[in-house]
């Protein structure tokens, strides 16, 4: 694979389910991975197999499925987890097991009460024991983001040296800021002395709102790997989202340097199946995925778009799957968009002063109605003749 190439891991069906009220059953979660694996998301991350029989029945059912798309289970640094996410894999063309112990010392005094040195043993033994059983294992130090760099870079050496082959660096709770964790992974890889032997992947929550921008300050920064999921879905406020990291990547590949294999048409549907399936509305506004994304009302960007696209556009809305960008006509529209939607609906219009006229009542309406739909058009230009 070419060092500049970016794989996407989806992990909608693992983190994007621990959403309260996202649960998916075994049939929706199928769905799910069939649309990613036409995306040509690289990993699809199918669940956690040890969590709960369903998980087990749906990662194993996707194994099955799904051919081209690496299929990964989670399981905890502990043999039964492993045991059971290698069971569910089987099936897997291509299978992957993703082993996580906590890094933080927080979470290793009071959620594992464990020592560090132990931590380090346990995280060796879960990478080995997972190798014999697959080729391709993933190491995650859970909350890396509060964990201490020395302590990151001696747990890293030790679980590449026993097999790991992706090394995850998550900001579980989604606490790091860009410039910082973009220097986290610098060092790690810098420091680390077989860190060529791995592909560095990072994880970030969006608790701040900076999930995206983390991800991103990390591949600047080398991250070969990033976790995200459809419409940024995820424990508490969510994961990276798909559409933006990908999106990112690919509008600005000019400054990134680097590209991914998703084919980008598949997108807006894959968020439109997993708000159907989930119940999550995607909000109007919500970047590439919103109802909004590639809509314009202001009269001064409606008149640019319809002279040249790339005045207020830096995406193409049908390079996202959306059959079209839309001008809305609303009580901020002018007179070229007003009378570019009369021309795409054939509704004729006798001369200039017939146009004012129908655009000032257009106004007047738009100033009583938020959105100005085909049907208000055409009897607007009807009363006007009417009225004639
Ligand atoms: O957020 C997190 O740390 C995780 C790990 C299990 C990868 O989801
Ligand atoms: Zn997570």
């Amino acid at each position: 694979m070419s060092e500049n190439r970016v794989v996407i891991f989806d992990t909608t069906l693992r983190d994007g389910e621990q959403s309260p009220g996202a649960s998916m059953t075994r049939d929706e979660k199928l769905r799910i991975a069939r649309s990613l694996e036409k995306m040509r998301v690289d990993v699809i991350e199918a669940g956690f197999a040890m969590a709960s029989l369903g998980d087990f029945e749906s990662v194993k059912a996707i194994a099955e499925t799904i051919r081209e798309s690496t299929i990964c289970s989670l399981s905890r640094a502990l043999d039964k987890d492993i045991d059971r996410a290698a069971e569910a894999l089987k099936p897997a063309s291509r299978g992957r097991i993703h082993t996580f112990i906590a890094t933080s010392p927080i979470h290793m005094k009071y959620k594992l009460q464990m020592e560090p040195e132990q931590v380090i043993e346990q995280a060796v033994h879960a990478v080995k024991r997972a190798r014999n059983l697959v080729e391709d294992v993933e190491f995650s130090c859970e909350d890396a983001g509060r964990s201490e760099l020395d302590f990151l870079c001696r747990i890293i050496e030790k679980a590449i040296d026993a097999g790991a082959r992706t090394i995850n660096i998550p900001d579980t709770v989604g606490y790091a800021l860009p410039h910082q964790f973009g220097e986290t992974i610098r060092q790690l890889i810098e420091r680390i002395p077989n860190s060529d032997k791995a592909i560095f992947s990072v994880h970030c929550h969006n608790d701040l709102g900076l999930a995206v921008a983390n991800s991103l300050a990390a591949v600047v920064n080398g991250a070969r790997q990033v976790e995200c999921t459809i419409n940024g879905l995820g424990e508490r406020a969510g994961n990276a989202s798909l559409e933006e990291i990908v999106m990112a990547i690919r509008t600005r590949s000019d400054c990134l340097q680097v590209d991914t294999a998703i084919d980008t048409r598949q997108i807006v549907p894959a968020s439109r199946l997993v708000s159907g399936i989930t119940g999550f509305p995607v909000q109007p506004n919500k970047a590439i995925v919103g109802i909004n994304a590639f809509a314009h009302e202001a009269g001064i960007h409606q008149d640019g778009v319809l002279k040249h696209r790339e005045t207020y556009e830096i995406m193409k809305a049908e390079d996202v799957g959306w059959n079209a960008n839309r001008m809305v006509l609303g009580k901020h529209s002018g007179r070229n968009a007003f009378k570019s939607r009369l021309q795409e609906l054939n509704i004729t219009i006798a001369d200039d002063e017939a146009l004012n006229k129908a655009f000032m009542q257009f106004k007047a309406l738009a100033d009583k109605k938020h959105e100005i739909y085909d049907e208000d058009l055409q009897a607007l230009v009807t009363d006007a003749r009417n009225q004639d």
